[in-house]
């Protein structure tokens, strides 16, 4: 199964709906970033999509490069400079204080792109720099429920299927419902995904495999963390 959307508007490649992206609030994400990274230093954010999180890092002061593959997702970002390109394939002439690989793309089915995924953090951020992964642990997905959700604002989140096709390989279908006013309200969108179950050992092997070290969690919930250049 390759990632898939539904619903009004642009839809990226991997299934994510423009429109509703654009919705979302930042979250911890701004504040994450905040303590690894020095005042008004620079942050590359791969997979930056509308700009939800970026807009709250420009507004914080620091200088921030936002990659993504989609362009409709591009346009709608604000104050930083843009890169259309995949994350894999992202040769920047210039290293970061800090790089941010976000939405759990870590947590590709394929192995090799995940392992592209880290070396691009790897090469782009600055010898004493700081690389941050937000991912979903192996406590994260055997607690997957169909039916979970949560409230985002005017807009509510609901896993509305998930399976364990093959050992440590999830398929989950989100519902995101929007009941706001404005143009968007009473729209609704589908995102199909496939998620790799990682153990933390797992994860720390994959990071060494990049050059990298697990230097520690950074939320209490463990979906962001801290690496290193090793
Ligand atoms: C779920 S959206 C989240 C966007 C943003 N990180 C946020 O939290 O609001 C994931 C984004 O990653 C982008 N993306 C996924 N795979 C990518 C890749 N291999 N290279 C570049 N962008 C990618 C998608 O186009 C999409 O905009």
């Amino acid at each position: 199964m390759t990632n898939s959307g539904t619903g009004p508007g642009p839809i990226t490649p991997d299934g994510s709906p423009v429109d509703f992206y654009s919705l979302l609030e930042p979250g911890a994400e701004p504040e994450i970033a905040a303590r690894v990274t020095p005042s008004g230093g620079t942050i590359l954010e791969l997979g930056a999509g509308a700009g939800r999180v970026t807009h709250a890092l420009v507004e914080r002061g620091f200088d921030v490069v936002a990659v993504d593959e989609s362009p409709e997702m591009l346009a709608r970002v604000r104050g930083a400079r843009t890169v259309l390109g995949r994350v894999q394939e992202l040769r920047l002439d210039e290293r970061f204080d800090t790089v941010m690989l976000a939405s759990q793309l870590v947590n590709t089915v394929d192995d090799t792109l995940r392992r592209d995924f880290l070396a691009a953090c790897a090469r782009h951020v600055k010898p004493g720099g700081a690389v941050l992964i937000q991912w979903i642990s192996a406590d994260g997905h055997d607690r997957w429920r169909a039916g979970t959700g949560r409230q985002d604002g005017a807009v509510t989140i609901t896993m509305t299927a998930v399976e364990e096709t093959s050992p440590g390989i999830f398929h989950a279908t989100m519902r995101y419902a929007h009941e706001g006013p404005g143009d968007a309200g009473g729209s609704v969108w589908t995102q199909s995904f496939a998620s790799k179950r990682l153990t933390d050992e797992e994860l720390a092997a994959e990071l060494a495999g990049a050059g990298l070290r697990l230097e520690r969690f950074l939320t209490e919930d463990r979906m962001w963390l801290l690496a290193v250049p090793a």
